[in-house]
């Protein structure tokens, strides 16, 4: 059987990825595994139409395609996301259609979910036969029991193909409103007052929803409000994945782009964030990813402290919730506010006047009384991971990372809460005693509201 495998790494063949495609190819030695690089030489595969074209016979000519990648923030790295964009702007979706395929990552498992969801449903859209997903974590390779596991995968993958089984489809294609909104003046104004407002986007044109929403929600300020497109910024390249930033937070691009003095300077002394973008698949726009990707200079360390964060989308944002996931997760594990969302896919333009003139308001009244809402299991989770990777087994890359969550106090293992564990020690020890726990399952309920009560009584 010949398969082409779709790297996206943009490390290229020196990837972590690669060395599980490799095993795979060791273990299966009568099947034929070709690595395409695809993050690494998309700028070529982008503008020279024959680079796109040989990938296309490539694949024509296979019986699978593996799509393999590291999970970069909550998705796939950016240029991965834009050969994806590639494939239905070229108008090469035919040569996907029926392949069987699969989608292979590592990772450190922070949101490998929301990755594999977007790939799965990506390729659901393609028409192609998505047989299933391998999450490895980074060094599992070293594990016999996980080096099994990914046999046992890849056996199925090839058995799956010989046999054509049939495959179930995940996701129903996206059904787009033919809907034109046009504004109406804003009657009344909010003023920001001293909060600095920042709309970011990568809107291609004013004339469309998108555009239009943005104008419409700067008009209901009193103030001019600042808005940075994306496009406009020389941004050299996606992240390269070289954490050259884990000691320092110095990216290997800087000075050498608008990037990270855009993030320094604008991002980070904002008060109220506007995240702006149209769906293009399954997510925002590979531009919008690169945004997402290069922002890890800042490594695990959260930047957008207490900062209001609002998106304005076009699109059917209702219909891909793991894109809602990915967006409010990320906003979260900043320690931000995921303030909400405003999107053209439901009501009238009057209707979409009044969320934009509201979105405005509660934005600013956020930002005034310093409301961040409670943290869900997207970042309380997603903490005690890195929590635990930045003080275990990536403390040396991640250098600048460790030193942040000390003064962040992020440390804060439950081994050190002592009187919690004598406590238990005192409890455990006592609950042998049949007496004892039947008096305790009788006050349980009491017990568990007590030092609730305690609040109540002051
Ligand atoms: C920019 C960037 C973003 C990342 N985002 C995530 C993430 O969201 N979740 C995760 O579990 N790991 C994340 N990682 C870790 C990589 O997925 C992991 O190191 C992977 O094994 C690298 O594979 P590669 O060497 O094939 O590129 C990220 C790494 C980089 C450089």
């Amino acid at each position: 059987m010949k398969i082409t495998v779709l790297n996206g790494s943009p490390k290229g063949i020196t990837s972590v990825t690669m060395q599980y495609v490799h095993y795979i190819s060791k273990e299966f030695p009568q099947h034929e595994l070709k690595i395409l690089n695809i993050s690494q030489r998309l700028r070529k595969i982008e503008k020279d139409a024959q680079a796109f074209q040989d990938i296309l016979d490539e694949i024509s000519s296979s019986d699978g395609i593996l799509w393999a990648s590291p999970v970069y923030y909550l998705l796939v790295p950016a240029n991965y996301k834009r050969f994806i964009e590639l494939i239905s702007e070229k108008g090469a979706g035919d040569v996907f259609h029926n392949k069987y395929t699969a989608f292979l990552t590592t990772s450190i498992h922070f949101f490998d979910h929301t990755a594999h969801n977007y790939m799965n449903a990506v390729c659901d859209d393609l028409n192609m036969r998505y047989i299933g997903s391998f999450s490895a974590d980074m060094y599992d390779l070293r594990k016999p029991e996980e080096r099994e596991r990914l046999r046992l995968f890849a056996g199925n993958f090839f058995d799956t193909i010989g046999n054509n089984a049939p495959i179930l489809k995940s996701y129903l294609p996206l059904t787009w409103r033919n809907f034109k909104y046009t504004y109406g003046e804003a009657k009344s104004k909010t003023d920001a007052g001293n909060k600095k407002v920042l709309i970011v986007t990568d809107s291609e044109n004013q004339q469309t929803n998108l555009g239009r929403m943005i104008e419409r929600f700067k008009a209901s300020f009193s103030t001019e409000i600042e808005m940075i497109n994306l496009r406009d910024l020389h941004i050299k390249g996606s992240c390269l994945g070289c954490i050259h930033c884990g000691y320092d937070n110095q990216c290997v691009y800087e000075g050498k782009d608008d990037y990270i003095d855009f993030y320094n300077t604008k991002v980070k002394t904002a008060d109220i964030l506007i995240w702006a973008g149209r769906i293009k698949d399954r997510y925002l726009s590979a531009r919008w990813k690169t945004f997402f990707d290069r922002s890890f200079f800042n490594g695990h360390t959260p930047s957008l402290i207490g900062k209001q964060i609002g998106f304005i989308i076009s699109g059917p944002l209702s219909q891909i919730p793991n894109l809602r996931q990915a967006l409010e997760a990320y906003v979260e594990i900043q320690h931000a506010n995921p303030v909400g969302f405003v999107t053209d896919e439901y009501g009238d333009s009057t209707e979409i006047d009044s969320l934009l003139q509201n979105f405005g308001k509660c934005l600013v009244q956020f930002a005034n009384s310093g409301y961040v809402r409670p943290n869900t299991f997207l970042s309380v989770g997603g903490r005690k991971l890195f929590r635990d990777d930045i003080w275990g087994r990536l403390r040396f890359p991640f250098r600048a990372d460790y030193v942040a969550y000390k003064k962040l106090g992020a440390y804060d293992f439950p081994q050190k809460e002592y009187k919690t564990r004598i406590q238990n020690a005192i409890m455990l020890l006592l609950s042998k005693l049949p007496s004892f726990r039947k008096e305790i399952n009788k006050r349980m309920k009491k017990e568990m509201i007590k030092p609730l009560q305690k609040v109540l009584e002051k």
